[in-house]
Order: C-alpha cells, then sequence, then structure tokens
C-alpha cells in the first residue's frame, strides 16, 4: 500500500518537527516546506535519528506563491497538509504588525490557494487558545466567544480561522480542522528535538531551562497578586509530543470522513490549570537545580488564567494526554542540556 503523502508547512520548528516524527511513526510520508526563519535544520537530524527517516525537505518561504505551487507540481500525491509556519512571537507582532500580518496571512492564502486549485484533501491548522482573550468562564470550550484580538499575532489565527472557513466553504472537496493548541512545552523523551527559541525567549519553559542552565541570571514571575491560588497566573500546559499526537488524530478523523462538517476546531490542551509558581516547582523537582528568581510586576496584555476543556478533542478525535507536568518539564530540561552539549 503506497502511504499517503503528508505536506507540513513549518515542519522544522518547534511543533511541527514534533509533529513528523508522529506523522512517520505513523506511517505517512512527509514533505516538509520552511524557510528556516524560526528554525535550524540540524533539527532534521534528530528527526532522522528517532525515526531512521528523512523527511523530503524543501527551503520554500511560503509567501512567494510560485515557489509553494512548484512543491504541489513536484509532489503531486499529496493529499493532506498540516499548516504550522507563521510567526509567534506576540510581542513582536505588536512591534511590527506588517511583518506579522503579511507572513501568516500571505502564505496562508497561497497556500488555500493552491490547494483548491490541486484538489488537496485535507487540511489542519495550528491555531491558538489566545483566540479566546481573557476568558468570561473556564474552562474555555469551542463554544465560547471569540475576544477580539489584542495583538495582530492573535488576529492572525482568528483572520486565519476565518480564511479556512470561507475557503472550504467554496470548495467542498478540502476537510478542515483548526487545533487551537493552549501553552506547548517539553521536549522529545529522546533529547534529540526541541524548542529552540532564538535570541531571549518569551516564554516560561525555555527562561527556566536556560536559567537553570546559567544562560540567564533574572528569572522573572510575572506577579503574584492574580486571583489564583498562590498567586502566580495560570495556563493550560501541554506536553509538545501529547499536542503532536492530536495532528495524527484529526488527520484520522479526515482520512476516516468522520467530520461532521468540512470545518471543525478542536481544542487541544490537557484540561488542567498550572500556576507559574508550580511549573518552576516541577522545574526544580525533576532536574534537581534549585532555581532564583523574582517576583515582578505583572507583565503587560497577561491573562490572570486560561484553561480549556478537552472534551470534544477525547471523543471526537479519540485522544487523550499521556504525560504530566513534571515529564513536561524534565524533557525541556534534558533537551536544553543536550543543547549545551552541541546536540542539534
Ligand atoms: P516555530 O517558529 O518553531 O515553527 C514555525 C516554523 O515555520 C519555523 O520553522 C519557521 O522557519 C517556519 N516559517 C515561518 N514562516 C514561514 C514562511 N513564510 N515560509 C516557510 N516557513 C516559514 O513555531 P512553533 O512553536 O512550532 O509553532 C507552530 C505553529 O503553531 C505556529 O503557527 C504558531 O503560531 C502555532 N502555535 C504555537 C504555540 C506555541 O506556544 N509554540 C501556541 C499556539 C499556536
Ligand atoms: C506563561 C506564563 C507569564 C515568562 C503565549 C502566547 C499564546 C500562545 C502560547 C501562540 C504567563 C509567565 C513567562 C517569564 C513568567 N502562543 N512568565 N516569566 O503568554 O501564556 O502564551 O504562548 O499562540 O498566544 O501569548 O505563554 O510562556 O509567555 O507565559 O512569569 O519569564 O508564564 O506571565 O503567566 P503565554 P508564556
Amino acid at each position: 500500500m503506497t502511504k499517503s503523502k503528508v505536506l507540513v508547512t513549518g515542519g522544522v520548528g518547534y511543533i511541527g518537527s514534533h509533529t513528523t516524527v508522529e506523522l512517520i511513526k505513523a506511517g505517512y510520508d512527509v514533505v516538509i516546506v520552511d524557510n528556516l526563519s524560526n528554525s535550524e535544520i540540524s533539527m532534521l537530524a534528530g528527526v532522522e535519528r528517532i525515526t531512521d527517516t528523512r523527511p523530503i525537505f524543501e527551503l520554500v518561504d511560503m509567501t512567494t506563491l510560485s515557489d509553494l505551487e512548484a512543491i504541489f507540481k513536484k509532489h503531486p500525491e499529496i493529499e493532506s497538509v498540516i499548516h504550522f509556519a507563521a510567526f509567534k512571537a506576540v510581542d513582536e507582532s505588536v512591534e511590527n504588525p506588517v511583518k506579522y500580518y503579511r507572513n501568516n496571512m500571505i502564505s496562508l492564502l497561497n497556500l488555500m490557494r493552491l490547494m483548491v486549485k490541486y484538489k488537496t484533501k485535507n487540511l489542519v491548522f495550528s491555531s491558538s487558545c489566545t483566540v479566546y482573550g481573557t476568558p468570561d468562564e473556564l474552562p474555555v470550550t469551542e463554544k465560547s466567544p471569540i475576544k477580539k484580538s489584542v495583538t495582530p499575532y492573535g488576529e492572525t489565527k482568528q483572520m486565519a480561522e476565518r480564511v479556512i472557513q470561507d475557503t472550504v466553504a467554496a470548495n467542498t472537496h478540502i476537510n478542515s480542522i483548526a487545533l487551537r493548541y493552549f501553552n506547548p512545552i517539553g521536549a522529545h523523551s529522546s533529547g534529540l528535538i526541541g524548542e529552540l527559541p532564538l535570541g531571549i525567549p518569551g516564554n516560561l519553559m525555555p527562561y527556566i531551562t536556560q536559567t537553570a542552565i546559567g544562560k540567564r541570571s533574572d528569572l522573572k514571575v510575572f506577579g503574584n497578586d492574580y486571583d489564583t491560588p498562590d498567586g502566580s497566573a495560570i495556563r493550560d500546559y501541554i506536553h509538545v509530543v501529547d499536542l503532536a499526537k492530536a495532528h495524527i488524530a484529526a488527520l484520522k478523523r479526515l482520512n476516516e470522513s468522520q467530520n461532521q462538517s468540512n470545518f471543525e476546531v478542536f481544542n487541544v490542551g490537557t484540561g488542567n490549570g498550572h500556576s507559574v509558581i508550580e511549573v518552576i516547582q516541577s522545574f526544580e523537582k525533576m532536574s534537581g537545580i534549585k532555581l532564583d528568581y523574582t517576583i515582578t510586576e505583572r507583565r503587560a496584555g497577561d491573562i490572570p488564567k486560561i484553561w480549556g476543556s478537552t472534551k470534544l478533542a477525547n471523543k471526537g478525535l479519540n485522544w487523550h494526554v499521556e504525560k504530566t507536568l513534571d515529564e513536561m518539564t524534565e524533557s525541556a530540561w534534558k533537551w536544553e542540556q543536550n543543547l549545551k552539549k552541541g546536540f542539534k
């Protein structure tokens, strides 16, 4: 039986590389397009060591339609697309909105144009819990209101969902699932692939591991006066491998025509919230390293707490998280130590 071919955009990146591993393990053929704007090609060596398979890699900037079209022509047997490629730094999107609107929207529009033209069947899209803004009720469900976005990054996710919804309504050969990720952290248990933040990390987990390894000395907890048990903000942290597996489950749903409409949305979190202090404590326990940190002012734009209901994904995707917070922090630490050894 020939293997089903999947185009993975942004497949060299953090979530894309972990998903590529799971796709290969599930028997898919993978073609990656990535322009390496926020990733390093060496990540594919890690994928290859884990799976014994080197996915096809095409150096393509998705904002150039003709370059992306060349991939559809070269690989006519592509049946499905998982679209990760985007810029994702929330603060940077506020400082440079045009960069974000241009990259995230033009990439998607080019992709949609080509999926229509080449009659591609399935699309799984990387959306984000950011579309819920500050939620009125917890946990957030897929029916929770979409709030007006406060950042250009968040706006690109809301607009992208709309673009996909409208495109598949008019082109019913395409079936799509948008996965709204909560906060992915951690790394593959092998320690061979993981997150590669460029510059000073904005996100909590890489800041913690870089502090522990000695690259940073000023870990801050942004606020301890929230209405939460320990006063620090709460998020729904999800292990990146659990998140990767949700993509395989989404593709299966589409391939087996189990979807109830040709645009569906699923939350992908754990259903549990953890505070910043809890993440730090878990890291300290799993690494045996005591972290120095200071409590500072709240970070502008942060919401106090969010976690998602995963009931719909549990049922509709037949997918459940397997990993604990301790496994998330432990694997993130293993990856950081391997990076120091020059592993990537
Ligand atoms: P990442 O930056 O590690 O991966 C994105 C990849 O896309 C990178 O390899 C980058 O080089 C590539 N890319 C960007 N623009 C491109 C273009 N024009 N053409 C080709 N390649 C391009 O990010 P990630 O954390 O793996 O995130 C993947 C997706 O998930 C993004 O769409 C992001 O918005 C979304 N998401 C991420 C998080 C998170 O916390 N990491 C949370 C929710 C949603
Ligand atoms: C987590 C918590 C911080 C750093 C972002 C995007 C969101 C989604 C996921 C893409 C917060 C606190 C952080 C630090 C800290 N991405 N913190 N000290 O902001 O929940 O979500 O990534 O779609 O859209 O906004 O993640 O990791 O930055 O922060 O105290 O040095 O850790 O205040 O409470 P966030 P984060």
